[in-house]
């Protein structure tokens, strides 16, 4: 069953090819030694994750990058201005990662993670840690190592209690593998920051996508069906005309008198709104609703991000 480690534990299970939770800026994590192939299946195997969903090679230093990728000019830029943080960077791999890591592509996406305590187990293990969220397939990701034990602590030796994530939402994922860079997954790194640097920027979100094959669109499953609302009027007018017990609301902005709802944010900031947005799933996943409703944000920033995950929180 599994318990909180210390780093010490969790950097020596690491090491004998056990599988623990993690914790990051962004979510926790179920990490691997990504060389060890065992470890690596058993990460598929307690998550219940299809093997061609590859998963995010997690490493401290620009150094380590070079170890397991081929970095291009670009991409390097890319890293030096805004790691540790929040993205992920998909690059040609080399030989160093083994191919179940990246379900057989010749690409691996790779992330230094700006958490202390990740930081610490990745310098002091001196391991390549895979890492894909801490929760089943499918359902939300987790921000909190309590969120880890329930969903999966049958499963794994034991989770790292780095506190509540800070950020809340998964990496941004940028594709720099080929000569133009391409958004894969929508994140906690705004668009607009990665366009001072990379300039107008492609993405290429769809389920369909061959290039991002974990990006399906119905996952962040709160338990329950979620109806959404293009805003806090259209949600409001919704719920005056059937304002039933029964319905969880998900909102941000001036405070709704309504039995069970969750502020996003008051001061409607789409930062705060993202580090909130699974909390706010799993509460009322768990509350006596039987429905939820939400409305999406603004489209920038963080908004963007919030918006992709109540989409496909949203699809059945
Ligand atoms: O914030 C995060 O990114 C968190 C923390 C733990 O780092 N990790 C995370 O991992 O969200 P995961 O496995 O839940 O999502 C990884 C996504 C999947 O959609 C997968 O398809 C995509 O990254 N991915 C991984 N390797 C890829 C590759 N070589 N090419 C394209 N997409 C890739
Ligand atoms: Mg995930």
């Amino acid at each position: 069953m599994g318990k909180v480690l210390s780093i010490t534990e969790a950097v020596k299970a690491l090491c004998n090819g056990q599988i623990v939770g993690l914790p990051t800026e962004t979510v926790y994590g179920l990490g691997a030694d990504a060389s060890c192939e065992s470890a690596v299946a058993e990460v598929f195997k307690a998550k219940n994750r299809p093997n061609f969903d590859p998963l995010i090679v997690h490493v401290p230093t620009l150094d380590a990058v070079r170890e397991i990728a081929e970095l291009s000019k670009a991409a390097e830029q890319l890293f030096l201005a805004f790691s540790p943080g929040p993205l992920t960077v998909v690059l040609p791999k080399k030989e160093t990662i083994p191919d179940l890591v990246t379900s057989g592509h010749p690409t691996v996406a790779v992330r230094i993670p700006a958490h202390p305590v990740m930081l610490d187990v990745l310098h002091s293990s001196g391991l390549y840690i895979a890492a894909p969220s801490a929760n089943p397939f499918g359902f939300t990701s987790p921000t909190s190592a309590q969120h880890v034990l329930d969903q999966l602590g049958a499963k794994i030796s034991g989770v790292v209690d780095g506190g509540p994530c800070s950020v809340g939402i998964e990496s941004t994922i940028v594709d720099m593998s080929v000569g133009i860079p391409k958004v894969l997954r929508l994140g906690g790194m705004a668009l607009e920051q990665l366009e001072h640097v990379l300039g107008p920027l492609s993405t290429q979100l769809s389920s369909s996508n061959p290039n991002a094959p974990g990006m399906l669109s119905s996952h962040y499953n709160p338990g329950m069906p979620v109806q959404l609302f293009l805003d806090r009027d259209a949600l409001l007018a919704a719920l005056k005309m059937n304002g039933s017990k029964d319905i969880g609301v998900l909102y941000w902005g001036e405070s709704i008198a309504h039995g069970s709802s969750f502020n996003l944010s008051e001061q409607c900031n789409d930062t705060e709104a993202a580090s909130n947005l699974f909390k706010g799933l799993r509460l009322l996943g768990h509350s006596q609703v039987t429905q939820v409703y939400a409305h999406l944000l603004p489209e920038s920033g963080l908004g963007r991000a919030v918006n992709d995950r109540l989409q496909r929180a949203a699809n059945k």
